[in-house]
């Protein structure tokens, strides 16, 4: 039994989710938490709104907005977002409570304390015409290392080096087309470099422990080499204050949308504990050593968990080359892993092209079963490779293997017992063949749980149903609804009591994955109470400030999961004539949703790919935080 924090990538606040979101974070975060809970482990998992940035001000100002109620009309849609898919948040909050830019500001000090805070002159890029500044990722060159002529100021998408907007050839402003202007500025860097040994000592033992997805290590390891120190302030009036004299009094330099984005996983874990009324609950999972720790992703994001994150927290630690004193956080524990997905394209469309298209998380759930969509984005999850949502295998999966599989498989369970004694009845001798399935889906809690641990969910679900194809297969040996005559009625009894135990395991074992449909599975078999526990929002004022305006979070009691075990059906609980757990879905919706897309037009014919509409939230592509590239949903979609 173990600490094991799940720290989930904070979505930007600036729109709705779309399923790509939620396929890099939302699903395998959940998946693996609600599985570490069943397993024992002591769980908590921690997210919120991303609600600092440039991008953030843009997208206000665009929508004709303040930044304040932009993101707060945003964070209440991602919030009823990714509780309706059932993502099992202890804490999702924000970062723009007083609480986060307390922590922000502690951890900003730590590390200035510890000498990791260097204050540097900087070019910065001002727009001639308007005089503002123009952030990195809006200003666009020829990339001085492969001269790919498209790369943006802050990275090369082409060679994928991080940059600066100085170093391009031909800078010009992706905005107006004008050449910026240079002018120097103070700010204060991150020293990476003096943090670079710790680091890397840290990466090679995870590297060891062959945990982590190859692409991942691989990346984290290579960036290491080219490491310089990163301005972690910006010229913006959007963000956390810089608290230290001469810099806490000027509205327009603020603390770096990453500098405090990443610090969330700790404030909103402080956050947790305070209003759990046990303030200093969260030092179990930060200051245990033996506490595992794991962040969940889109690609994207890598280089802010497997380097700048750690590098903050070890700098907080005082355990770089220039060393220094433990902050007040004490001794914060580097992550265990990062868990970073690649993409979700959808139809087959790239993103960040102007024929990329969207689907949002809500459009779906409005017209689908939220299990559904969770079973789509599991079976195809892009764990390790880009992999693609479309119309048609969502219809496929859906029918095929949700439907006329597992809800096949429950459905005729049901049935046949409320027909035929109308209660769990209880088992006469076993046969070899009864035996044999139970047998395999007890090895099914050895075999999927270490898939799902190891962030392997895919084969773990595939292993699941690999496991329902086994009971179907039995129904068809057994030929139950053959045995009619009173002299089969004791073999009856038993192959349905062997069939009710191998749903009710099943269910248990697909739980992780289908967690509103297994409270349906488990009620349906005669079982009572509330099997999976599920999120829910509440109202909650501001910790420190409760005069601001209330704000949504997302929480839950989890207490009461099941345990991941087989868990022996009880004879004699009424089973009624089941009502079907999964809606089979019409082909007709393959076009209907389709036309929705523009995708194809009102005859059925497929629409050109410059004719598609373009995602609303196409407001450029990847960042390095200046920017939104969606976590997860890869860049610009
Ligand atoms: N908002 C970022 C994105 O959507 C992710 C931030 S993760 C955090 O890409 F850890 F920094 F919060
Ligand atoms: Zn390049």
């Amino acid at each position: 039994m173990s600490h094991v924090l799940s720290s989930v990538a904070w979505p930007y606040a600036n729109g709705p989710r779309h399923i790509g979101h939620v396929a890099g974070f939302g699903v395998p975060s959940d998946v693996f938490s609600r599985y570490m809970r069943m397993a024992g482990h002591q769980v908590l998992m921690v997210s919120g709104s991303d609600e600092h940035g440039t991008p953030i001000l843009v997208q206000a100002d665009k929508a004709g907005m303040s930044a304040q109620e932009f993101i707060d009309v945003n964070h209440r849609l991602i919030v009823e977002d990714l509780t309706a898919l059932g993502v099992s948040y202890d804490l999702y909050t924000r970062t723009t409570t007083a609480n986060h830019d307390h922590v922000v500001q502690q951890m900003f000090l730590a590390c200035h304390r510890n000498g990791y805070m260097i204050e540097q002159t900087q070019k910065v890029a001002i727009s001639p015409s308007t005089g503002r500044t123009l952030p990195d990722r809006y200003i666009e060159g020829t990339c001085p290392i492969c001269k790919y002529p498209e790369a943006r100021g802050d990275q090369c998408d082409n060679c994928g080096n991080q940059l600066d907007p100085v170093d391009l050839i031909d800078p010009h402003s992706k905005i107006n087309g004008e050449a910026p202007e240079f002018t120097d500025t103070q700010h204060f860097f991150l020293d990476l470099p003096a943090l670079a040994d710790a680091l890397s000592e840290w990466l090679d033992g995870r590297e060891a422990s062959g945990l982590w997805r190859p692409n991942v290590i691989k990346f984290s390891q290579n960036i290491l080499e080219e490491i310089r120190p990163r301005a972690m302030t910006r010229d913006i009036d959007w963000g956390i204050t810089i608290p230290l004299p001469g810099w806490e009094e000027n509205p327009t330099k603020k603390l770096y949308v990453w500098f405090d984005a990443v610090i969330g996983y700790l404030s909103a874990s402080v956050e947790w504990a305070r209003r759990r009324g046990e303030p200093e609950r969260w030092r179990d999972w930060w200051n245990d050593p033996e506490a595992l720790t794991y962040y969940f992703m889109g690609k994207d994001n890598i280089t802010f968990h497997a380097q700048i994150w750690p590098a903050e927290m070890l700098a907080q630690n005082g355990a770089g080359t220039r060393g220094g004193e433990q902050g007040p956080f004490g001794e914060l524990n580097l992550p265990t892993e990062v868990v970073s997905s690649e993409f979700l394209t959808m139809e087959g469309r790239q993103f960040s092209t102007s024929r990329s298209i969207v689907i949002y998380v809500r459009d779906v759930l409005e017209r689908y079963q939220p299990d559904a969509l969770r079973y789509f984005l599991s079976a195809a999850a892009p764990e390790t490779a880009d992999s693609d949502f479309s119309w048609p295998e969502f219809v496929k999966r859906t029918n095929n293997e949700l439907v006329a599989g597992w809800g096949n498989l429950v459905n005729r369970t049901a049935s046949m017992i409320a027909k035929n004694f109308g209660e769990i009845p209880a088992a006469g001798d076993l046969e070899d063949v009864d035996r044999a399935l139970l047998g395999q889906i007890a090895e099914g809690f050895t075999n999927v749980g270490r898939l799902i641990a190891t962030h392997k969910q895919k084969a773990g679900l595939a292993e699941a149903m690999r496991l329902v194809g086994e009971a179907n297969a039995y129904v068809s040996t057994t030929e139950p609804f053959k045995l009619k005559g009173e002299d089969q009625r004791a073999r009856l009894a038993t192959v349905l009591h062997v069939l009710a135990q191998a749903v009710v395991d099943l269910n248990t074992l697909l739980s992780p994955f289908l967690p509103h449909s297994s409270n349906a599975v488990h009620a349906a078999l005669g079982g009572t109470g509330q099997f999976m526990p599920m999120p829910h929002v509440e109202e909650v004022s501001d910790l420190d400030e409760p005069q601001r305006p209330a704000y949504p979070i997302i929480t839950g009691d989890y207490a009461g999961m099941p345990p991941w075990e087989s868990r022996p059906v009880t004879v004699g609980a009424p089973v009624a004539k089941p009502t079907p757990i999964f809606t089979k879905l019409d082909t007709a919706i393959i076009d209907e949703e389709r036309r929705r897309l523009g995708l194809v037009d009102e005859d059925g014919n497929e629409v050109s790919a410059d004719g598609s509409v373009a995602g609303e939230n196409g407001e450029g592509s990847g960042d390095d935080g200046d920017g939104t590239a969606p976590t997860g949903g890869g860049p610009g979609a």
